[in-house]
């Protein structure tokens, strides 16, 4: 319960689905929150639910709205909440997008622009705005990436084309940040049950031989992709993945990929 005592963390994307988990996940160990995601109605509604659950543990939590594609916005948010809680000791770097276009010569330039702004540029505002106000001792920035960092995306190279983006940027940073003792890993999650990946519009994507497929019939092509016998992990098991790297028991792992993906990208066809 105290692998983060004493520190705090920055985590976009934390109103849903991943980013949510690493805020209670991180929390539950011991860390103090600040929780940035979208400006907008439902997003600020279910961020203030993502604050209630790391309060609920007994730990501080502050809300910032900012779209990460906006630098000056994100720097507010940033500089907002460590008026509150102090300098960042982790940034997770979670915020992310994936629409479902088809094949790379179909992609409009809006839906390839928002997945490298977001994807691409908003990891790099995030991070730009939080080694600002790290803890002079050190820390860990951890990116989000995702096995479309290492494999092909049919469908998606907006996506994959985007992650694999940001993990040179992580390596980069990693040789950047080294000597002040910041530490720059990647986790690179495979198929999540979050609403990324548990929607109507994926589905088509990946069973694109039905005309309405359910979460069954997804279920059942990816656990055939799958080294363990799941057609996905839980935000918990990225998390875990999150709260390693973010915590001291990682202190000289840094430019590492770690992958959790229930051995996706190693299985042999
Ligand atoms: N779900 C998966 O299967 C999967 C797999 C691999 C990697 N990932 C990555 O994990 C991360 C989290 O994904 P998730 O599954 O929790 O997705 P999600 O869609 O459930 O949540 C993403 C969150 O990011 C926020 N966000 C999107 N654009 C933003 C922006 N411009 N500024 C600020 N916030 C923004 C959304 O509002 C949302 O709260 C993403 O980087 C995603 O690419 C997801």
């Amino acid at each position: 319960m105290t692998r983060m005592a004493g520190k705090n963390v920055l985590i976009t994307g934390a109103s849903r689905g991943m980013g949510r988990a690493h805020a209670v996940r991180l929390a539950e160990e011991g860390a103090d929150v600040l929780a940035i995601d979208l400006p907008g109605q439902e997003s600020e509604a279910d961020l203030a639910e993502t604050v209630r659950l790391v309060r609920e543990l007994g730990r501080r939590a502050v809300a910032g709205t900012a779209d990460t594609r906006d630098f000056a916005a994100v720097t507010a948010a940033v500089q907002a909440g460590v008026r509150e809680l102090g300098p960042l000791d982790t940034i997770v770097a979670n915020a992310g997008v994936c629409d479902n276009p088809g094949p790379s010569w179909t992609i409009d330039d809006d839906v390839w622009d928002r997945s490298i702004d977001v994807n691409v540029t908003g990891t790099w505002h995030t991070i730009k705005a939080g080694v600002a106000e790290m803890n002079s001792s050190g820390g860990s920035i951890v990116v989000v990436g995702s096995t479309a960092a290492i494999k092909a995306v049919p469908g998606a190279s907006h996506y994959s084309a985007a992650k694999h983006a940001i993990t040179g940027l992580a390596k980069t940073l990693a040789n950047e940040l080294g000597a002040q003792s910041i530490r720059v890993n990647t986790v690179h999650p495979g198929a999540v049950a979050t609403p990324m990946t548990i929607n109507p519009a994926t589905f088509a994507r990946l069973r694109p031989d039905l005309e309405n497929p359910t979460e069954a019939d997804v279920a059942e092509v990816l656990a055939r992709r799958m080294l363990l016998p799941v057609p996905w992990v839980e935000p918990i098991d990225v998390s875990n993945a999150v709260l390693f790297l973010a915590s001291d028991e990682s202190r000289y792992v840094t430019g590492l990929q770690l992958v959790v993906d229930a051995g996706q990208t190693q299985k042999v066809a």
